[in-house]
Protein backbone atom coordinates (compact mmCIF):
# COMPACT_ATOMS: atom_id res chain seq x y z
CA UNK A 1 0.00 0.00 0.00
CA UNK A 2 1.45 3.57 -0.68
CA UNK A 3 1.65 5.86 1.48
CA UNK A 4 -1.27 8.34 0.27
CA UNK A 5 -3.67 5.58 0.31
CA UNK A 6 -2.45 4.64 3.89
CA UNK A 7 -2.94 8.07 5.33
CA UNK A 8 -6.12 9.11 3.64
CA UNK A 9 -7.71 5.69 4.84
CA UNK A 10 -6.52 6.75 8.46
CA UNK A 11 -7.99 10.06 7.75
CA UNK A 12 -11.21 8.20 7.10
CA UNK A 13 -11.39 6.11 9.77
CA UNK A 14 -10.28 9.03 12.12
CA UNK A 15 -12.89 11.38 10.69
CA UNK A 16 -15.55 8.47 11.76
CA UNK A 17 -14.27 8.23 14.86
CA UNK A 18 -13.01 4.83 15.14
CA UNK A 19 -9.41 5.89 15.60
CA UNK A 20 -7.56 4.95 18.84
CA UNK A 21 -6.01 8.40 20.51
CA UNK A 22 -2.03 6.55 19.61
CA UNK A 23 -3.64 6.15 16.07
CA UNK A 24 -4.54 9.26 15.19
CA UNK A 25 -0.84 10.22 16.35
CA UNK A 26 0.84 7.92 14.13
CA UNK A 27 3.22 8.93 11.35
CA UNK A 28 3.17 5.52 9.72
CA UNK A 29 1.68 2.37 9.18
CA UNK A 30 3.19 -1.41 10.11
CA UNK A 31 0.75 -4.09 8.69
CA UNK A 32 0.86 -7.68 8.73
CA UNK A 33 -1.27 -9.67 7.17
CA UNK A 34 -1.34 -12.92 9.09
CA UNK A 35 -3.07 -15.03 6.20
CA UNK A 36 -0.94 -14.23 3.30
CA UNK A 37 2.43 -16.55 3.27
CA UNK A 38 5.57 -15.37 1.44
CA UNK A 39 7.01 -19.15 2.32
CA UNK A 40 8.91 -20.45 5.38
CA UNK A 41 12.27 -19.31 6.00
CA UNK A 42 14.95 -21.88 5.97
CA UNK A 43 17.24 -21.26 8.94
CA UNK A 44 19.89 -21.49 6.36
CA UNK A 45 19.07 -17.76 5.05
CA UNK A 46 20.91 -17.45 7.84
CA UNK A 47 24.24 -18.49 7.41
CA UNK A 48 27.97 -17.68 7.65
CA UNK A 49 31.07 -18.23 5.94
CA UNK A 50 34.66 -18.91 6.87
CA UNK A 51 37.63 -18.40 4.40
CA UNK A 52 41.31 -18.26 4.63
CA UNK A 53 41.82 -14.71 4.65
CA UNK A 54 43.27 -12.95 6.65
CA UNK A 55 42.99 -13.79 10.36
CA UNK A 56 39.03 -15.88 9.98
CA UNK A 57 40.88 -18.81 10.56
CA UNK A 58 44.48 -18.67 12.02
CA UNK A 59 43.58 -16.69 14.96
CA UNK A 60 39.99 -16.36 14.38
CA UNK A 61 38.64 -19.86 14.41
CA UNK A 62 41.60 -21.69 15.21
CA UNK A 63 43.85 -20.65 17.85
CA UNK A 64 45.51 -24.55 18.58
CA UNK A 65 45.18 -27.45 20.97
CA UNK A 66 47.84 -26.10 23.28
CA UNK A 67 47.20 -22.64 23.42
CA UNK A 68 46.42 -20.88 26.59
CA UNK A 69 43.05 -19.44 25.17
CA UNK A 70 40.46 -21.66 25.74
CA UNK A 71 39.77 -23.89 22.98
CA UNK A 72 38.08 -26.96 22.50
CA UNK A 73 40.44 -29.25 20.12
CA UNK A 74 41.98 -26.60 19.13
CA UNK A 75 38.71 -24.29 18.07
CA UNK A 76 38.12 -21.38 20.14
CA UNK A 77 35.58 -22.07 22.76
CA UNK A 78 34.66 -18.37 23.13
CA UNK A 79 33.35 -19.35 19.44
CA UNK A 80 31.65 -21.90 19.59
CA UNK A 81 29.83 -21.00 22.52
CA UNK A 82 28.34 -17.63 20.71
CA UNK A 83 27.75 -19.60 17.41
CA UNK A 84 25.75 -22.14 19.67
CA UNK A 85 23.73 -19.18 21.23
CA UNK A 86 23.06 -17.90 17.17
CA UNK A 87 21.82 -21.76 16.30
CA UNK A 88 24.12 -21.12 13.37
CA UNK A 89 22.43 -22.95 10.63
CA UNK A 90 25.24 -23.04 7.86
CA UNK A 91 29.51 -22.82 7.53
CA UNK A 92 30.54 -22.46 3.85
CA UNK A 93 34.06 -23.32 3.80
CA UNK A 94 37.12 -23.00 2.99
CA UNK A 95 36.42 -19.61 0.19
CA UNK A 96 35.44 -17.87 -1.32
CA UNK A 97 38.54 -16.68 -3.41
CA UNK A 98 40.73 -19.16 -1.59
CA UNK A 99 38.41 -22.22 -2.37
CA UNK A 100 39.62 -22.11 -5.89
CA UNK A 101 43.74 -22.50 -4.72
CA UNK A 102 42.97 -24.99 -2.01
CA UNK A 103 44.23 -28.36 -2.46
CA UNK A 104 41.99 -30.33 0.07
CA UNK A 105 44.59 -32.81 0.26
CA UNK A 106 46.88 -30.28 2.21
CA UNK A 107 44.45 -30.57 5.37
CA UNK A 108 44.58 -33.99 5.99
CA UNK A 109 46.64 -36.76 7.40
CA UNK A 110 48.78 -36.09 11.18
CA UNK A 111 48.61 -32.03 11.45
CA UNK A 112 52.46 -31.98 12.12
CA UNK A 113 53.45 -33.44 8.41
CA UNK A 114 50.96 -31.36 6.81
CA UNK A 115 52.60 -28.81 3.84
CA UNK A 116 52.56 -24.83 4.70
CA UNK A 117 51.49 -23.35 1.41
CA UNK A 118 51.69 -19.93 0.12
CA UNK A 119 47.94 -18.40 0.90
CA UNK A 120 46.11 -17.20 -2.17
CA UNK A 121 45.31 -13.79 -0.59
CA UNK A 122 49.14 -13.22 -0.02
CA UNK A 123 49.27 -10.99 -3.55
CA UNK A 124 47.28 -8.76 -1.81
CA UNK A 125 49.45 -5.53 -1.23
CA UNK A 126 48.28 -5.33 3.16
CA UNK A 127 49.08 -9.35 3.49
CA UNK A 128 52.18 -9.51 1.31
CA UNK A 129 53.27 -6.33 3.94
CA UNK A 130 52.68 -8.03 7.37
CA UNK A 131 55.19 -10.17 8.82
CA UNK A 132 55.24 -13.84 7.69
CA UNK A 133 52.65 -15.96 9.62
CA UNK A 134 49.69 -18.45 8.99
CA UNK A 135 47.81 -16.08 6.89
CA UNK A 136 50.75 -16.04 4.71
CA UNK A 137 52.19 -19.19 4.46
CA UNK A 138 49.07 -21.58 5.68
CA UNK A 139 50.57 -24.25 8.00
CA UNK A 140 47.04 -26.33 6.98
CA UNK A 141 46.65 -27.32 10.41
CA UNK A 142 42.83 -26.51 10.12
CA UNK A 143 41.66 -28.78 7.56
CA UNK A 144 38.64 -30.73 6.09
CA UNK A 145 38.68 -32.43 9.78
CA UNK A 146 38.79 -29.33 11.83
CA UNK A 147 36.37 -27.53 9.72
CA UNK A 148 33.94 -30.54 10.51
CA UNK A 149 34.52 -30.56 13.62
CA UNK A 150 33.86 -27.06 13.79
CA UNK A 151 30.40 -27.51 12.35
CA UNK A 152 29.44 -30.19 14.83
CA UNK A 153 30.76 -28.19 17.73
CA UNK A 154 28.82 -25.25 16.24
CA UNK A 155 25.88 -27.25 15.40
CA UNK A 156 25.64 -26.14 12.27
CA UNK A 157 25.70 -27.79 8.66
CA UNK A 158 29.07 -27.76 6.33
CA UNK A 159 28.53 -25.84 2.86
CA UNK A 160 32.19 -27.09 1.21
CA UNK A 161 33.13 -24.98 -1.29
CA UNK A 162 35.23 -27.19 -4.33
CA UNK A 163 38.80 -25.72 -6.27
CA UNK A 164 37.46 -25.79 -10.40
CA UNK A 165 40.33 -23.37 -11.29
CA UNK A 166 42.86 -25.45 -10.46
CA UNK A 167 42.04 -28.73 -9.63
CA UNK A 168 40.05 -31.92 -11.50
CA UNK A 169 36.76 -33.47 -11.10
CA UNK A 170 38.26 -36.76 -9.95
CA UNK A 171 39.99 -34.74 -6.85
CA UNK A 172 36.48 -33.30 -6.26
CA UNK A 173 35.17 -36.61 -6.25
CA UNK A 174 37.80 -37.77 -3.39
CA UNK A 175 37.20 -35.00 -1.21
CA UNK A 176 33.74 -36.38 -1.63
CA UNK A 177 34.95 -39.85 -0.83
CA UNK A 178 37.01 -38.57 2.05
CA UNK A 179 34.03 -36.93 3.42
CA UNK A 180 31.11 -39.37 2.91
CA UNK A 181 32.42 -42.60 2.36
CA UNK A 182 31.08 -45.13 4.48
CA UNK A 183 33.37 -46.17 7.75
CA UNK A 184 36.08 -48.58 6.94
CA UNK A 185 34.69 -48.67 3.19
CA UNK A 186 37.98 -46.98 1.07
CA UNK A 187 41.50 -46.02 2.05
CA UNK A 188 40.34 -42.21 2.21
CA UNK A 189 37.80 -43.03 4.71
CA UNK A 190 40.33 -44.70 6.69
CA UNK A 191 42.54 -41.27 6.65
CA UNK A 192 39.25 -40.00 7.55
CA UNK A 193 39.18 -41.97 10.55
CA UNK A 194 42.73 -41.21 11.49
CA UNK A 195 41.89 -37.79 11.53
CA UNK A 196 39.63 -38.29 14.04
CA UNK A 197 36.47 -39.25 12.46
CA UNK A 198 35.68 -42.93 11.63
CA UNK A 199 32.14 -42.37 10.47
CA UNK A 200 31.45 -40.01 7.30
CA UNK A 201 30.56 -36.63 7.90
CA UNK A 202 27.34 -36.62 5.12
CA UNK A 203 28.26 -33.53 3.84
CA UNK A 204 25.13 -32.45 1.01
CA UNK A 205 26.10 -28.36 0.37
CA UNK A 206 29.00 -28.39 -2.13
CA UNK A 207 29.65 -25.40 -3.93
CA UNK A 208 30.68 -25.98 -7.40
CA UNK A 209 33.75 -23.24 -7.30
CA UNK A 210 33.38 -19.77 -6.69
CA UNK A 211 33.48 -16.56 -8.74
CA UNK A 212 34.35 -18.39 -11.95
CA UNK A 213 34.22 -14.94 -13.45
CA UNK A 214 37.04 -13.57 -11.40
CA UNK A 215 39.34 -14.89 -9.25
CA UNK A 216 37.86 -18.97 -9.88
CA UNK A 217 39.48 -18.85 -13.17
CA UNK A 218 38.28 -16.13 -15.37
CA UNK A 219 35.76 -18.08 -17.15
CA UNK A 220 33.03 -17.57 -19.71
CA UNK A 221 29.49 -18.66 -18.40
CA UNK A 222 29.45 -21.18 -21.44
CA UNK A 223 32.33 -22.47 -20.09
CA UNK A 224 32.15 -22.65 -16.77
CA UNK A 225 28.56 -24.04 -17.74
CA UNK A 226 31.10 -27.00 -19.11
CA UNK A 227 33.20 -27.24 -16.03
CA UNK A 228 29.60 -27.26 -13.62
CA UNK A 229 28.58 -30.69 -15.77
CA UNK A 230 32.05 -32.02 -15.46
CA UNK A 231 32.43 -31.57 -12.02
CA UNK A 232 28.64 -32.83 -10.94
CA UNK A 233 28.59 -35.57 -13.27
CA UNK A 234 28.30 -39.06 -11.53
CA UNK A 235 29.96 -37.71 -8.13
CA UNK A 236 29.51 -40.67 -5.51
CA UNK A 237 26.41 -40.00 -3.45
CA UNK A 238 26.74 -42.87 -1.09
CA UNK A 239 22.89 -42.28 -0.90
CA UNK A 240 22.87 -38.85 -0.14
CA UNK A 241 21.03 -36.02 -1.69
CA UNK A 242 24.05 -33.88 -3.09
CA UNK A 243 23.39 -30.15 -3.30
CA UNK A 244 25.26 -28.90 -5.73
CA UNK A 245 25.49 -25.28 -5.74
CA UNK A 246 26.44 -23.11 -9.00
CA UNK A 247 28.86 -19.93 -9.11
CA UNK A 248 26.66 -17.28 -10.36
CA UNK A 249 27.48 -13.41 -10.45
CA UNK A 250 29.06 -10.40 -8.09
CA UNK A 251 25.76 -8.83 -8.48
CA UNK A 252 26.05 -4.65 -8.31
CA UNK A 253 23.24 -2.43 -8.44
CA UNK A 254 25.36 -0.76 -11.47
CA UNK A 255 25.38 -3.67 -13.77
CA UNK A 256 23.65 -6.74 -12.40
CA UNK A 257 25.60 -8.67 -14.73
CA UNK A 258 22.09 -10.87 -15.69
CA UNK A 259 24.84 -11.47 -18.49
CA UNK A 260 26.57 -14.61 -16.23
CA UNK A 261 23.43 -15.54 -14.95
CA UNK A 262 21.98 -15.79 -18.20
CA UNK A 263 24.82 -17.20 -20.24
CA UNK A 264 25.72 -19.87 -17.50
CA UNK A 265 21.74 -21.27 -17.61
CA UNK A 266 21.60 -20.97 -21.33
CA UNK A 267 24.72 -23.04 -21.74
CA UNK A 268 23.59 -25.68 -19.15
CA UNK A 269 20.00 -26.27 -20.40
CA UNK A 270 21.25 -25.68 -23.91
CA UNK A 271 23.90 -28.88 -23.48
CA UNK A 272 20.86 -30.92 -21.99
CA UNK A 273 18.24 -29.42 -20.17
CA UNK A 274 18.30 -32.36 -17.37
CA UNK A 275 21.49 -30.68 -16.53
CA UNK A 276 19.06 -28.15 -14.74
CA UNK A 277 18.22 -31.04 -12.28
CA UNK A 278 22.10 -30.73 -11.24
CA UNK A 279 22.07 -27.59 -9.68
CA UNK A 280 20.74 -27.50 -6.44
CA UNK A 281 21.31 -23.49 -5.76
CA UNK A 282 22.23 -20.49 -7.98
CA UNK A 283 24.38 -18.69 -6.22
CA UNK A 284 25.40 -14.84 -6.21
CA UNK A 285 27.35 -12.53 -3.87
CA UNK A 286 26.69 -8.94 -3.45
CA UNK A 287 28.67 -6.90 -0.93
CA UNK A 288 27.70 -2.78 -0.57
CA UNK A 289 30.79 -0.51 -0.21
CA UNK A 290 31.36 2.46 1.51
CA UNK A 291 31.18 6.02 0.43
CA UNK A 292 33.40 8.64 1.89
CA UNK A 293 36.66 7.81 3.54
CA UNK A 294 35.80 3.88 3.54
CA UNK A 295 36.54 3.67 7.43
CA UNK A 296 33.91 1.50 8.98
CA UNK A 297 34.19 4.00 12.12
CA UNK A 298 34.22 7.61 10.32
CA UNK A 299 31.26 8.48 8.62
CA UNK A 300 28.45 11.32 7.94
CA UNK A 301 24.57 11.32 8.26
CA UNK A 302 24.89 10.98 4.26
CA UNK A 303 27.01 8.29 4.55
CA UNK A 304 24.91 6.12 7.05
CA UNK A 305 21.81 6.42 4.78
CA UNK A 306 23.54 6.10 1.40
CA UNK A 307 25.43 2.76 2.72
CA UNK A 308 21.81 1.93 3.97
CA UNK A 309 20.56 2.46 0.76
CA UNK A 310 23.13 -0.13 -0.99
CA UNK A 311 22.04 -2.52 1.48
CA UNK A 312 18.57 -2.37 0.83
CA UNK A 313 19.33 -2.62 -3.30
CA UNK A 314 19.64 -6.69 -2.53
CA UNK A 315 15.77 -6.69 -2.34
CA UNK A 316 16.07 -6.10 -6.41
CA UNK A 317 19.18 -8.24 -7.65
CA UNK A 318 17.52 -10.92 -5.78
CA UNK A 319 13.88 -10.38 -7.65
CA UNK A 320 16.43 -9.37 -11.37
CA UNK A 321 18.28 -12.54 -10.54
CA UNK A 322 15.16 -14.71 -9.81
CA UNK A 323 13.48 -13.36 -13.02
CA UNK A 324 16.23 -14.66 -15.51
CA UNK A 325 16.40 -18.10 -13.59
CA UNK A 326 12.63 -18.20 -14.33
CA UNK A 327 13.70 -18.01 -18.02
CA UNK A 328 15.27 -21.36 -18.16
CA UNK A 329 14.05 -22.93 -15.09
CA UNK A 330 10.00 -21.94 -15.51
CA UNK A 331 8.84 -24.04 -12.67
CA UNK A 332 11.60 -22.44 -10.16
CA UNK A 333 13.16 -25.72 -8.84
CA UNK A 334 16.45 -23.96 -9.11
CA UNK A 335 17.07 -21.83 -5.56
CA UNK A 336 19.10 -18.72 -5.32
CA UNK A 337 21.78 -18.81 -2.75
CA UNK A 338 23.41 -15.77 -1.61
CA UNK A 339 26.57 -16.78 -0.22
CA UNK A 340 28.56 -13.69 0.57
CA UNK A 341 26.75 -10.61 1.34
CA UNK A 342 27.82 -7.92 3.79
CA UNK A 343 29.04 -4.02 4.04
CA UNK A 344 32.61 -3.92 2.59
CA UNK A 345 34.48 -0.99 4.07
CA UNK A 346 37.64 -0.26 2.48
CA UNK A 347 40.46 0.70 5.54
CA UNK A 348 41.61 -2.01 6.97
CA UNK A 349 41.87 -1.33 10.72
CA UNK A 350 42.55 -4.42 12.81
CA UNK A 351 46.53 -4.71 11.34
CA UNK A 352 48.15 -5.86 8.48
CA UNK A 353 47.71 -9.58 9.39
CA UNK A 354 44.00 -9.13 9.51
CA UNK A 355 43.37 -8.61 6.02
CA UNK A 356 39.41 -6.63 5.24
CA UNK A 357 39.42 -6.46 8.90
CA UNK A 358 37.97 -3.88 10.72
CA UNK A 359 35.16 -2.72 14.15
CA UNK A 360 31.70 -2.81 12.13
CA UNK A 361 29.37 0.02 13.80
CA UNK A 362 25.35 0.50 14.16
CA UNK A 363 26.08 1.17 10.44
CA UNK A 364 26.77 -2.33 9.70
CA UNK A 365 23.92 -3.47 12.17
CA UNK A 366 21.24 -2.03 10.34
CA UNK A 367 23.08 -3.30 6.98
CA UNK A 368 22.92 -6.56 8.12
CA UNK A 369 19.37 -6.05 9.69
CA UNK A 370 18.24 -4.84 6.16
CA UNK A 371 19.71 -7.58 4.39
CA UNK A 372 18.33 -10.41 6.42
CA UNK A 373 14.54 -9.00 6.48
CA UNK A 374 15.04 -8.63 2.48
CA UNK A 375 16.16 -12.60 2.62
CA UNK A 376 13.17 -13.46 5.02
CA UNK A 377 10.55 -11.62 2.33
CA UNK A 378 12.38 -13.81 -0.49
CA UNK A 379 11.99 -16.70 1.66
CA UNK A 380 10.07 -18.47 -1.31
CA UNK A 381 13.37 -18.00 -3.53
CA UNK A 382 16.30 -18.38 -1.32
CA UNK A 383 17.79 -21.73 -0.35
CA UNK A 384 20.98 -20.42 1.96
CA UNK A 385 22.61 -16.92 2.34
CA UNK A 386 26.06 -16.74 3.92
CA UNK A 387 27.18 -13.57 5.93
CA UNK A 388 30.35 -12.59 4.86
CA UNK A 389 32.71 -12.96 7.05
CA UNK A 390 32.55 -14.70 10.69
CA UNK A 391 35.03 -13.79 12.37
CA UNK A 392 38.00 -10.75 11.79
CA UNK A 393 36.69 -9.92 8.01
CA UNK A 394 34.66 -7.86 6.35
CA UNK A 395 31.01 -7.54 7.75
CA UNK A 396 32.37 -10.11 10.83
CA UNK A 397 30.34 -10.95 13.43
CA UNK A 398 33.06 -11.82 16.24
CA UNK A 399 36.44 -9.60 16.85
CA UNK A 400 39.12 -12.02 17.84
CA UNK A 401 42.85 -11.16 18.67
CA UNK A 402 45.05 -13.90 20.81
CA UNK A 403 43.15 -14.44 24.19
CA UNK A 404 40.76 -11.23 23.38
CA UNK A 405 37.09 -11.67 22.09
CA UNK A 406 33.84 -9.20 21.48
CA UNK A 407 30.97 -9.90 19.36
CA UNK A 408 29.67 -6.82 17.56
CA UNK A 409 26.78 -5.52 17.13
CA UNK A 410 26.26 -7.67 13.46
CA UNK A 411 26.26 -10.82 16.27
CA UNK A 412 23.37 -8.85 18.24
CA UNK A 413 21.83 -8.25 14.69
CA UNK A 414 22.14 -11.82 13.89
CA UNK A 415 20.94 -13.09 17.64
CA UNK A 416 17.42 -11.21 17.56
CA UNK A 417 17.21 -12.63 14.33
CA UNK A 418 17.29 -16.37 14.99
CA UNK A 419 13.69 -16.00 16.30
CA UNK A 420 12.63 -15.63 12.23
CA UNK A 421 14.55 -19.16 11.52
CA UNK A 422 11.94 -21.89 10.45
CA UNK A 423 9.07 -19.86 10.65
CA UNK A 424 6.17 -18.40 7.93
CA UNK A 425 7.01 -15.41 6.79
CA UNK A 426 4.13 -13.39 6.10
CA UNK A 427 3.74 -10.17 3.97
CA UNK A 428 4.32 -6.86 5.65
CA UNK A 429 3.43 -3.11 4.63
CA UNK A 430 5.85 -0.26 6.07
CA UNK A 431 4.82 3.12 5.48
CA UNK A 432 6.42 5.97 7.27
CA UNK A 433 7.90 9.23 5.27
CA UNK A 434 11.07 8.85 3.70
CA UNK A 435 14.02 10.40 4.34
CA UNK A 436 15.96 13.03 2.53
CA UNK A 437 20.03 12.81 2.12
CA UNK A 438 22.71 14.21 -0.06
CA UNK A 439 21.93 15.27 -3.10
CA UNK A 440 18.69 14.97 -4.29
CA UNK A 441 18.31 11.53 -2.66
CA UNK A 442 15.51 9.62 -0.48
CA UNK A 443 15.67 6.55 1.73
CA UNK A 444 12.67 4.36 3.43
CA UNK A 445 12.30 5.40 6.60
CA UNK A 446 10.65 2.36 7.88
CA UNK A 447 10.91 -2.01 6.70
CA UNK A 448 11.22 -5.22 8.16
CA UNK A 449 9.98 -8.65 8.16
CA UNK A 450 7.27 -10.67 9.65
CA UNK A 451 7.35 -14.72 10.53
CA UNK A 452 4.62 -16.85 12.50
CA UNK A 453 5.87 -19.79 14.35
CA UNK A 454 2.31 -21.40 15.54
CA UNK A 455 0.91 -18.58 18.09
CA UNK A 456 4.01 -16.77 17.90
CA UNK A 457 4.57 -13.34 15.50
CA UNK A 458 8.24 -11.98 15.26
CA UNK A 459 8.10 -8.81 14.13
CA UNK A 460 11.65 -6.95 12.75
CA UNK A 461 12.03 -3.21 12.14
CA UNK A 462 14.28 -1.19 11.10
CA UNK A 463 14.23 2.53 11.67
CA UNK A 464 16.67 4.18 9.69
CA UNK A 465 16.09 7.44 10.55
CA UNK A 466 19.91 8.82 12.18
CA UNK A 467 18.34 11.14 14.55
CA UNK A 468 14.22 10.32 15.05
CA UNK A 469 12.21 8.22 16.56
CA UNK A 470 9.27 7.23 14.61
CA UNK A 471 5.76 6.29 16.13
CA UNK A 472 3.46 4.43 14.14
CA UNK A 473 0.59 1.93 14.16
CA UNK A 474 0.93 -1.91 14.01
CA UNK A 475 -1.74 -3.27 12.61
CA UNK A 476 -1.99 -6.99 13.11
CA UNK A 477 -4.77 -8.09 10.29
CA UNK A 478 -5.96 -11.09 10.80
CA UNK A 479 -5.38 -11.53 14.20
CA UNK A 480 -4.90 -9.71 17.90
CA UNK A 481 -1.89 -9.20 19.99
CA UNK A 482 -2.59 -10.99 23.66
CA UNK A 483 0.97 -10.41 25.18
CA UNK A 484 4.63 -9.28 23.96
CA UNK A 485 8.19 -8.51 24.65
CA UNK A 486 10.41 -6.07 22.93
CA UNK A 487 14.35 -6.43 21.84
CA UNK A 488 15.85 -3.56 20.73
CA UNK A 489 19.44 -2.54 19.41
CA UNK A 490 19.29 1.39 19.89
CA UNK A 491 22.17 3.47 20.51
CA UNK A 492 22.54 7.58 20.58
CA UNK A 493 25.29 7.86 18.14
CA UNK A 494 25.02 6.21 15.02
CA UNK A 495 29.05 5.22 15.38
CA UNK A 496 28.51 3.14 18.89
CA UNK A 497 30.03 -0.51 18.44
CA UNK A 498 31.91 -3.03 20.25
CA UNK A 499 35.55 -3.53 20.78
CA UNK A 500 38.09 -5.60 22.69
CA UNK A 501 38.27 -2.86 25.97
CA UNK A 502 34.25 -2.48 25.54
CA UNK A 503 32.92 -5.46 24.61
CA UNK A 504 29.67 -4.65 26.08
CA UNK A 505 29.04 -0.87 24.66
CA UNK A 506 26.52 -2.03 22.31
CA UNK A 507 23.81 -4.51 23.86
CA UNK A 508 20.51 -5.18 23.23
CA UNK A 509 17.61 -4.51 25.67
CA UNK A 510 14.88 -7.09 26.01
CA UNK A 511 11.20 -6.05 28.23
CA UNK A 512 7.73 -6.50 27.93
CA UNK A 513 5.92 -4.84 26.11
CA UNK A 514 2.20 -3.62 26.74
CA UNK A 515 0.90 -4.63 23.44
CA UNK A 516 -2.70 -5.45 23.42
CA UNK A 517 -5.40 -6.21 20.25
CA UNK A 518 -5.29 -5.91 16.48
CA UNK A 519 -3.81 -2.48 16.16
CA UNK A 520 -1.16 -0.50 18.76
CA UNK A 521 0.51 2.16 18.75
CA UNK A 522 4.52 1.46 18.55
CA UNK A 523 7.32 3.98 18.83
CA UNK A 524 10.76 2.73 17.21
CA UNK A 525 13.86 4.42 18.29
CA UNK A 526 16.24 6.43 16.02
CA UNK A 527 18.71 4.32 14.34
CA UNK A 528 17.25 1.00 15.49
CA UNK A 529 16.53 -2.35 14.74
CA UNK A 530 13.45 -3.40 17.34
CA UNK A 531 12.24 -7.31 17.30
CA UNK A 532 8.50 -7.56 18.84
CA UNK A 533 7.63 -11.05 19.70
CA UNK A 534 4.16 -11.19 19.83
CA UNK A 535 2.03 -14.17 21.63
CA UNK A 536 -1.31 -14.29 19.55
CA UNK A 537 -4.76 -14.29 21.03
O1 LIG B 1 34.92 -12.47 1.08
C1 LIG B 1 36.11 -12.02 0.50
C2 LIG B 1 36.18 -12.34 -0.98
O2 LIG B 1 35.21 -11.63 -1.67
C3 LIG B 1 35.92 -13.77 -1.35
O3 LIG B 1 37.04 -14.58 -1.24
C4 LIG B 1 35.51 -13.67 -2.79
O4 LIG B 1 34.65 -14.70 -3.17
C5 LIG B 1 34.86 -12.30 -2.86
O5 LIG B 1 35.28 -11.59 -3.96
Amino acid sequence: MKRREFLSSTLAIAAAGLAPRSARAADGLVEVLLGESLGDIAPELHGHFTEHIGSVIYNGVWVGENSKIPNVGGIRKALVDHMRQLHAPVIRWPGGCFADSYNWRDGVGPRSQRPVRTNFWVASKQLCDAPAGPQKYDPNTFGTAEFMRFCQQCGSQPYVAANVRSMTPHDFDEWVEYCNSPAGSTTLAQTRAADGSREPYNVTYWGVGNEPWGCGGDFHPEEYAEEFRRFTSWVPAYGLDLRFIGAGPGADYRDPQISWTRGFLESLVARRPRLLSRLYGFSMHYYCGTSGDGDSLKFTADDWYQLLWQADAMDSLITQHWLAMGDYDKEHKVKLVVDEWGAWHKTTTLGSAYLFGYIPSMRDALVSAITLDVFNRHADKLAMCNNAQLVNNINTLFLAMEDRFAATPIFHVFDMYKSHQGGRSLRMLCDAPDISYGKGKTFWGLAGSASLHGKTLVVTVVNSHASDPRTVEVSLRGGEAKSARVTELAEADIHAHNDFDHSNAVMPRTAPATVSGSRFSWTFKPASVTKLEIELA
